[in-house]
């Protein structure tokens, strides 16, 4: 089975785990390899602090934690997108109010975001799809009008650029996730980077069960969110091949869009003129399709070992969050029919080309017959 993703471990993260092993730096709450890790992830975004956490899920909740929302707040979110997003908001007891895709990037449609803005919306929380940013300039701009908090989700988009700035420096935090199938892992963890001294430290105190003085009495109540050291040490040898996995992404990236082109009936991810986009994973989306051609499809395709996924299930269909009391129906058609029709393909950053063209003829070949 050719994978969807396959993460590259080499001999050099694993020598520095077992260093930081040795070293002591078995949980989050010492060594150097946290704030190294850090400040070396959060100066990689042009961004002030970074608070490495135990996942992007609990990057995005501590975000919105330290943001202050909660009970009868909405926050605006993208409407494709993984549930973590979503989650974040109804885990603060707020209300995740989605946003509809637009056709070209998948992002959430910049045009629809302000007649979904009520008195209750707090915050907005971006996606950065499958490593395409979304236009932040705009978006910023729309959050200023109307006093909104903006929140990155970056879970997918590490290094990517809008206007030669980094997917991570427009908002004023910004989470990223490191899963195993992430442009770089520490197996599991997270960081949010913020260029906001308050927002740091609410978020450092909170991710370690907002110990103060005296040492076990609590003013807050918070969480052990703390990513550890060796984690960290993983992280630091990933971040000086970053530049490297995302240059292989795009590579990856170009292949595909060389052998599918020609294809009919498929359409391919877009790469805005302001954009650089790090084709977290590798899109695509049926024209004039349904699901039953879409699934159909995957099924061939499974037949001859190649694994795929569909797109999100938008927000919108979300039985955990429209059963919510005070949810809003929305209607998120774009974001439907892309959870209908689109899929992804193989996207390890060490694919061959070998690799391509054979998923290149068995989807052709597939949708001949
Ligand atoms: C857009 C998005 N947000 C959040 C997450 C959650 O990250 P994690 O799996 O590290 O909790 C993911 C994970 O895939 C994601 O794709």
């Amino acid at each position: 089975m050719i994978p969807v993703f396959e993460p590259v471990i080499g001999e050099d993260e694993i020598a520095a785990v077992a260093a930081a092993v040795r070293r002591g730096e078995i949980s989050g709450s010492f060594g150097r390899s946290i704030p190294e890790f850090e400040s070396g992830f959060a100066t990689y975004c042009g961004v002030k602090h970074g608070i490495a956490v135990t996942s992007g899920t609990t990057a995005l909740q501590l975000a919105v934690r330290a943001a202050g929302i909660g009970a009868g707040d909405e926050v605006l979110v993208s409407a494709c997108t993984n549930i973590a997003t979503a989650l974040a908001v109804s885990h603060n007891n707020a209300i995740p109010v989605p946003v509809d895709s637009e056709n070209l990037t998948w992002n959430l449609d910049l045009d629809q975001i302000e007649k979904s803005i009520t008195p209750a919306t707090k915050a907005i929380i971006p996606v950065h799809v499958y490593g395409h940013p979304v236009y932040m300039p705009k978006l910023m701009k729309i959050a200023k009008k109307h006093n909104l908090i903006v929140i990155e989700d970056c879970a997918e988009a590490h290094g990517a650029l809008c206007d030669g700035k980094k997917a991570g420096s427009f908002g004023e935090m910004s989470c990223f996730s490191f899963y195993a199938n992430k442009i770089i892992t520490t197996g599991e963890g997270g960081m949010i980077v913020t260029d906001n001294d308050a927002y740091a430290e609410k978020m450092r105190l909170l991710r370690n069960l907002a110990f103060t003085t005296p040492r076990f009495r609590y003013e807050e109540a918070g969480y052990n969110y703390r990513m550890t050291g060796y984690q960290a040490a993983m992280g630091l040898v990933q971040l000086e091949k970053i530049e490297k996995i995302i240059d292989d992404k795009r590579r990856v990236a170009k292949l595909y869009n060389k052998h599918l082109s020609g294809i009919p009936g498929l359409k391919l991810p877009a790469e805005e003129t302001w954009a650089k986009n790090v084709y977290w994973m590798y899109a695509v989306v049926l024209i004039d399709s349904h699901s039953a051609g879409r699934d159909a499809l995957l099924t061939k395709l499974t037949a001859k070992g190649i694994e795929t996924r569909t797109f999100f299930c938008p927000m919108n269909r979300q039985p955990c969050l429209t059963k919510l009391s005070g949810y809003r129906q929305v209607s998120c058609p774009v974001a439907e029919k892309l959870w209908e029709t689109g899929f992804y393909l193989p996207s390890a950053h060490n694919l061959t080309e070998e690799e391509v063209i054979y998923i290149a003829e068995a989807i052709e070949n597939a949708l001949k017959g």
